[in-house]
């Protein structure tokens, strides 16, 4: 069996919503001392929904193609949503990772909250 499933691949070799996005509602950044992968998240929020999202990620083929896959499932999503997603839906969208690389969903998981928290923040300054 393939190491990676197909959208694993798709997502890599073609990932979705790469990018900054100038004057993003909330910004996150997370990384994973071990691998030293690095992930950033840009949102931009209108009236409670995630119009847009973006990202610019530094690492391994599963950090980026969870990246891609996680952009796509909040875009358009209100935030309460969003802040539900968990890695292992991420990772399940992605029709599944291999088991030592499941840590790179959960960047993505960390850096949707990171930037959400951000969101938060600057919201009810
Ligand atoms: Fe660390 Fe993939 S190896 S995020």
């Amino acid at each position: 069996m393939a190491l990676y499933s197909e959208k694993v691949m798709d997502h890599f070799l073609h990932p979705r919503n790469v990018g900054v996005i100038e004057n993003a509602d909330g910004i996150g950044e997370v990384g994973n001392a071990k691998c030293g992968d690095i992930m950033k998240m840009y949102l931009k929020i209108d009236g409670n929904i995630i119009t847009d999202v973006k990202f610019e990620t530094f690492g391994c083929a599963s950090a980026i193609a969870s990246s891609s896959m996680a952009t796509e499932l909040i875009k358009g999503q209100p935030v309460e949503d969003a802040m539900k997603l968990t890695n292992k839906a991420v990772a399940e969208a992605l029709d599944g990772l291999p088991q030592h690389k499941i840590h790179c969903s959960v960047l993505a998981e960390e850096a949707i909250q990171a930037a959400l928290e951000d969101y938060k923040t600057k919201r009810y300054k």
